[in-house]
């Protein structure tokens, strides 16, 4: 089986992370007999600082082809703030319908928790956010502006079908895990929002009848997040709530080196999008010190998304082996480096 992927490695770490990322495919592909033909994109920071360009038509055709993406990071002090996440990423997402965001929160074992005294089996929970509505499609207005009396409206656009996909899509994810679905939301508040999100989960439990439905405010989940993270299983929320809890999600799982995601299509209009969740981290880019263990288990996410279920857990399996074994998420005190730790996940894939 031929699987076409395309490569962004981006910036900073972004490319260290994916190369260690490719020597684990190269060693699954060996391994399990499927061909990945890769096709190396060069877009981020650097690129749009040499040719002005973010997201384009072209682009967006090359990829449009493509059965994924695998993407390392983009940022550079150089580019503002906002430049690439609005010219690009939401582009992206917004032109593929890359319609969830779906990032799991798993303790592996070894791994340094800053949650004192939680175990493994107590954190195994995936976050299903919304990933093209909500307070991110960029509407409001400002009257005013710069003045005492200036007032800014930002707008959250929630709609039935954006919302009821992913809610179907939760409902699907939980009933494989054999676990509960809950809401988070706001909705005593945000109660236009709010009654959209609650009744779209009433209507599609009815086909969902052996999945427990809960609710969270999600100021409350802030609070159970870290301190009960076994009251969860699936947890469906929109696109604001869902970037800030999955960043908690992150921090309890041990760090920006282990965290993983997928922003995936649901309607095959186009290629579903892996990557860590980390950004380019100029501060230690190009010295070796970079953790790719979160871009290695997207790359697994992706191979399961591909349908290779055996290499997807095989890779799993050979990072969380790794991770066991490393003193600290990253940096200097990792003991081997960002090449050092893709050739000894890939030869362990190899082996399995
Ligand atoms: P960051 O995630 O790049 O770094 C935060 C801190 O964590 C840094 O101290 C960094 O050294 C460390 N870190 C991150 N990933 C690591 C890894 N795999 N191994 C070891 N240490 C790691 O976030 P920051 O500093 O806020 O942003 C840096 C740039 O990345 C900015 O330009 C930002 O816009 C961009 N960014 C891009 C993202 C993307 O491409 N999806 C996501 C987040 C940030
Ligand atoms: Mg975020």
């Amino acid at each position: 089986k031929v699987h076409r992927l395309a490569v962004i490695r981006g910036d900073g770490i972004g490319p260290e992370v994916i190369d260690a990322s490719l020597e684990v495919l190269a060693a699954a592909q060996s391994e399990f007999g499927f061909r990945a033909e890769l096709t190396e994109i060069s877009a981020g920071a650097r690129h749009y600082l040499a040719t002005g360009e973010l997201w384009t038509p072209a682009l967006q055709d090359q990829l449009r082809g493509q059965d994924a993406i695998l993407f390392g990071a983009m940022g550079d002090p150089a580019v503002a703030p906002g430049i690439l996440e609005r010219g690009f990423i939401l582009e992206m997402r917004r032109s593929f319908q890359q319609a969830v965001n779906l990032r799991p929160v798993k303790l592996y074992p070894g791994v340094t928790t800053p949650i004192a005294g939680l175990t493994p089996e107590r954190c195994d929970l995936v976050i299903v956010r919304e990933n093209t509505e909500g307070s991110y499609v960029g509407r409001g207005s400002t009257v005013h502006a710069g003045t005492p009396h200036a007032v800014a409206v930002q707008e959250s656009v929630n709609t039935r079908m954006g919302v009821e996909r992913v809610v179907e899509f939760a409902f699907r994810l939980a009933e494989r895990r054999g676990g509960t679905l809950t809401l988070c939301h706001k909705k005593n508040i945000l109660v236009e929002a709010g009654i959209l999100w609650q009744s779209t989960v009433d209507d599609v439990s009815v086909r969902f009848p052996t999945v427990p439905v809960d609710y969270v405010h999600v100021d409350a989940l802030c609070f159970y997040l870290p301190t009960t993270p076994e009251r969860f299983n699936v947890v469906v929320t929109d696109n604001l709530f869902g970037d800030i809890i999955t960043d908690l999600g992150a921090a309890v799982q041990g760090g920006l080196g282990v965290a993983a995601s997928a922003n995936l299509n649901l309607d095959g209009s186009g290629p579903s999008m892996f990557e860590a969740i980390h950004g380019s981290a100029p501060d230690i880019a190009g010295r070796g010190w970079a953790n790719p263990i979160g871009a290695v288990l997207s790359t697994a996410m992706c191979l399961a998304h591909l349908g290779e279920g055996a290499a997807a857990r095989a890779v799993e399996a050979a990072a969380v082996h790794i991770l066991a074994q490393l003193p600290a998420t990253a940096g200097p005190g990792m003991g081997l480096s960002t090449a050092q730790l893709g050739r000894e996940i890939a030869s362990l894939v190899q082996s399995n």
